[in-house]
């Protein structure tokens, strides 16, 4: 059975003393308690190694935000995955629409991150999803379709089942639109039936797919009760411990 997560993207957020304090408040809100899904923050590369402390023995995961599509070398100011490995991050969200459009991170670039991001041990979060200019000619079905086959369906079956899918339509992040749960569950239902015709089943099943773009407390639970949308990617309402607290409650 798929997991249900719900994971945090703090984006270029909080000073590392802000983030550690923020990390401190989550895990004291969420001591003693059990959530129905697995909780990860995504946070910058200079909080990783600090914030991985914090959360020692809590039920908090680590995600980084982005990784080199380097190994190692000459690359002034780029983390490599084996240096995000070795911070005790166990995720790495790879392919925003942040990253695609602001720094021309192509499919390309997208497949040897994903590449070096797994075989340093991390957990890719592979983010996918269309322009709002594409999705009113229609055009969603094709962009996510292009953007797997570009970066991620080269892999292996078993590589593939260790990434965790993030559906977010450009449209609906940071903007307080977002997409209904019958568009979701839509375009979720047919980004598995994709993974289904190229792995099979099984695999397809075992994928979770995460719904991003403007999910807070008040819709993630309409959202979260579709069938294949299995937890959520939260920019904005992960920069509040309660409010992200709201969000892990609603499963
Ligand atoms: P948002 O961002 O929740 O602030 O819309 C989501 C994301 O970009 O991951």
């Amino acid at each position: 059975m798929r997991k249900n997560i719900v994971a945090g993207n703090w984006k270029m957020n909080k000073t590392l003393q802000e983030g550690v304090a923020l990390a401190t408040e989550l895990k004291e809100i969420l001591k003693g308690q059990k959530p129905n899904c697995e909780v990860i923050i995504g946070t910058p590369f200079i909080h990783l190694a600090t914030v991985a402390e914090v959360i020692k023995g809590s039920v908090i995961k680590l995600s980084a935000e982005n990784c080199a599509d380097k190994e190692s070398g000459a690359y002034t100011g780029e983390v490599s995955a084996a240096m995000v490995k070795s911070t005790g991050a166990e995720y790495c969200i790879l392919g925003h629409s942040e990253r695609r459009q602001y720094y021309h991170e192509t499919y390309e670039i997208l497949k040897e991150k994903v590449l070096l991001a797994l075989a340093n041990g991390l957990k890719p979060i592979f983010c996918i999803g269309e322009l709002k200019e594409e999705r009113e000619a229609g055009k969603q079905n094709e962009v996510v379709k292009a953007q797997l086959e570009g970066s991620v369906f080269n892999l292996s079956a078993e590589d593939f089942s260790k990434i965790v899918l993030a559906y977010e339509p450009v449209w609906a992040i940071g903007t307080g639109l977002t997409a209904t749960s019958d568009q979701a569950e839509e375009i979720h239902a047919y980004i598995r039936s994709l993974i289904a015709a190229k792995y099979g089943k099984e695999v397809a099943e075992n994928t979770t797919i995460l719904y991003g773009g403007s999910c807070k407390a008040s819709n993630a639970k309409e959202l979260f009760s579709k069938p294949d949308v299995d937890g959520g990617l939260i920019g904005g309402a992960s920069l509040k411990a309660p409010d992200f607290k709201g969000i892990i409650d609603a499963f």
